[in-house]
Order: structure tokens, then C-alpha cells, then sequence
């Protein structure tokens, strides 16, 4: 696996690597591995020739007071378990490589970045969209991967390759799940072991979401409130939302008559953590 930590390098490694019509594979991520991150190197180890990963803990995508000083590092472990997966080159920047002094322009994907998780984190996705066009510049891959697990940023990447043109195919992964179903995140390392347990409302409310929608429920209010009703058995977490969206726009919707996602966040202690479910009728 080559390393790279300069922007010129791995520019030429990947552009090297697609010189004979090489497929180029990327997986984003700020590192601290988990088999999330890994389903993804997998599913681009499966369809590309040459796989690339990113492992940069961004700051423009925390808030003043979020978790950026204390986010897992885990650089030695993650080049291990990357190594094993087959992964060609990995890009590790330093902040000022990705961020050069002065730098004061943005991709911002306007409306969608105010929705879900950025009403209640102001500036995250404009961080996300803005560190990935630059991966995509660096990196220029054929294909990028993207967990479902994290359903905002996905639908807010695919509008911004959409209306800028980028020529990258997004491509989805299933969520991947502790074996109790928590949703697995580097976050999850903050969680002390009852907070642990109370972590797995989330997974619970969208279960009561998915039963009664099995039961025929199509009613976005109903299905709010008894998710709602859930969370009351679990007092010591704190629900920040619970949305019944369209996927695409991230638009609320009353009643399910097509391919809607069911998305929650929820504070457990100070950890703030998400996890969502897509119904199809
Ligand atoms: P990070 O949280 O490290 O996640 C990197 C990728 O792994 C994202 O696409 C995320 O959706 C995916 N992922 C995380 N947990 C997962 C799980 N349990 N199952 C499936 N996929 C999972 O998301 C980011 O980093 C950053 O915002 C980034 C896109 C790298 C931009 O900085």
C-alpha cells in the first residue's frame, strides 16, 4: 500500500494507476476503522482495480464545540487493517495540506445542507461537501464509496456530483451492525457501558417504525409518534429528531407512497449519535 501524504502524490499515484484504463476506487473516511468502513474498501476491492482510501479527520465539518480535539486517531491500526483489505493507496493529509493558509471557497449544496443532520449541526455538510470535492479532485476516482449509514450525507454528495458534474459514481452500502444492532461509528468508542445499552433506542424506535409499517401503517405522524413513544423508555437519551423523509430531497413526507427514509439522531450522554431505515412499499 502506498502512503501519501502530500496532494501531488497522490495525484500521480492515481493518475499513474488509471493510465491503462484502470478503474479507481475511493473510500472517504476520517479514519478509526470499523467494519463499516471496511464493507466499503470491500465492495470498491470487488469492482475496481485500484482501490484508494482518504483517512482525514476534517475540521471544517465539526462545530465550535463538537468533537473534533477528541475524534479517534487510530493511524497505525488502520494502515494495518487496510493493508490486509488489499488497499492500493491511502491518502492521509495533514490539515494544511488539504487546507492551505487563506483558503476561503466552499461547495455548498444549498437547502439540502440545512436538512436533518445539519439543522441541528450548522456548517457540517458544507464541511462534507467541500472536503469531498477536493478528495475527488485529488483523487479523480471512477467510483466512490458511501455508507448508508450516514443517509443525509449521501443524498447531499450525490446532488453535488449531480448539479457540478463530477464524473463519479456514487455508490451506497448497507449499514453495518454490532451483533446487539447498534449501528456501527467511530462514536460509539465515547459510550461508557450503560450509555452502550441506552444507545440501542435508536435501533428500537426504528424497528416500531418498521413493524407497523409491515402492518400497514403509511402515516408519517403515526409512525413519528409511536417511534416518540419508544424514546420514552429511555429517559436519559435525548432525541434530537426523528424524520420521515424523501431521500433525495430530504423533504418531509405525510404519507408514504414510495421509497422513504425513516432517519433518527439522538444524544446519548454527550455522544450524538444517528441511524435510519428505508421502507419500500
Ligand atoms: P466517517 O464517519 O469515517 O465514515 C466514512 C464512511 O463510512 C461514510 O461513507 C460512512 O457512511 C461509512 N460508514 C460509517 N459507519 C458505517 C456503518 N456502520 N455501515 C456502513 N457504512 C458506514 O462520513 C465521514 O467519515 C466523513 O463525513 C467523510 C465522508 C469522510 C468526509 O469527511
Amino acid at each position: 500500500m502506498k502512503i501519501c501524504a502530500s496532494i501531488s502524490e497522490a495525484r500521480s499515484a492515481c493518475r499513474d494507476a488509471r493510465a491503462n484504463h484502470r478503474r479507481v476506487g475511493l473510500v472517504p473516511t476520517m479514519g478509526a476503522l470499523h467494519e463499516g468502513h471496511l464493507s466499503l474498501v470491500r465492495a470498491a476491492r470487488a469492482q475496481c482495480d485500484v482501490v484508494a482510501v482518504s483517512i482525514f479527520v476534517n475540521p471544517t465539518q465539526f462545530g465550535p464545540a463538537e468533537d473534533l480535539s477528541k475524534y479517534p486517531r487510530q493511524f497505525e491500526r488502520d494502515c494495518r487493517l487496510l493493508e490486509q483489505e488489499g488497499v492500493d493507496i491511502l491518502f492521509a493529509p495533514s490539515i494544511e495540506e488539504m487546507y492551505p493558509q487563506g483558503a476561503i471557497s466552499w461547495v455548498v449544496v444549498e437547502g439540502l445542507s440545512e436538512k436533518l443532520d445539519g439543522r441541528s449541526r450548522p456548517g457540517h455538510f458544507r464541511g462534507v461537501t467541500t472536503v469531498v470535492a477536493k478528495l475527488f479532485h485529488v483523487i479523480e476516482p471512477d467510483a466512490a464509496y458511501f455508507g448508508q449509514k450516514d443517509a443525509a450525507q449521501l443524498a447531499v454528495i450525490r446532488r453535488m456530483v449531480r448539479d457540478l458534474d463530477f464524473p463519479v459514481e456514487i455508490v451506497a452500502c448497507p449499514i453495518v451492525r454490532e451483533a446487539d444492532g447498534l449501528a456501527m461509528s467511530s462514536r460509539n468508542a465515547y459510550l461508557n457501558r450503560e450509555e452502550r445499552q441506552r444507545a440501542l433506542v435508536l435501533q428500537r424506535s426504528l424497528q416500531e417504525t418498521q413493524r407497523q409499517f409491515q402492518a400497514g401503517e403509511r402515516s408519517a405522524a403515526r409512525l413519528i409518534s409511536a417511534a416518540k413513544e419508544v424514546f420514552l423508555s429511555e429517559p436519559q437519551v435525548r432525541l434530537d429528531y426523528f424524520e420521515v423523509v424523501d431521500p433525495e430531497m430530504l423533504d418531509p413526507v405525510e404519507h408514504i407512497s414510495g421509497r422513504t427514509l425513516v432517519a433518527v439522531a439522538a444524544f446519548v450522554g454527550t455522544t450524538r449519535l444517528i441511524d435510519n431505515v428505508v421502507l419500500e412499499p
